[in-house]
């Protein structure tokens, strides 16, 4: 990969058929990417960047989340109680990631890019996705009258 290529190119794939969250998880991915270039920038640009970007990213992350909550509250969705927890331990994630970089890690902010990523790829298309097809399924009933 090339240091200038994204992390993450989004793919249709990811839609969790929900226009406003497709929207949000759309900025994740911009801010993931924007994170990973920062990396390559020198030590300090990096520092200051990361110290920026990481608190309005965990504010953007808890907006994200309840958002999805509320939909997911809203459709009496079976997953909801794993599903926050998943949620939980993404933010409690992050937060160690933020003190690591706090107490002088200069490779966090690579780490937190890699994991935001990894993070993006397995509980969007995968977490995320599963109440996609919920949300098809009740269509489904709906209109078949039931
Ligand atoms: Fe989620």
């Amino acid at each position: 990969m090339a240091v200038n290529d994204d992390l993450i190119v989004w793919e249709d794939r990811y839609s969790v058929g929900v226009p406003f969250i497709d929207d949000q998880h759309k900025h994740l991915v911009q801010m993931t990417n924007e994170l990973y270039l920062a990396c390559f920038q020198d030590s300090v640009v990096a520092k200051q960047y990361f110290m920026r970007v990481i608190h309005n990213a965990l504010d953007y992350i808890k907006i994200h989340f309840s958002t999805e909550e509320q939909l997911m509250a809203k459709i009496v969705y079976p997953d909801l109680p794993s599903h926050k927890k998943d949620h939980e331990d993404f933010v409690h994630q992050i937060l160690m990631n933020a003190k690591e970089f706090e107490d002088g890690s200069y490779k966090a902010p690579a780490v937190l890019a890699k994991y935001l990523k990894d993070w993006i790829v397995t509980h969007i298309a995968i977490t995320d996705k599963k109440y996609y097809y919920y949300i098809r399924s009740l269509k489904t009933r709906s209109s078949a009258g039931g």
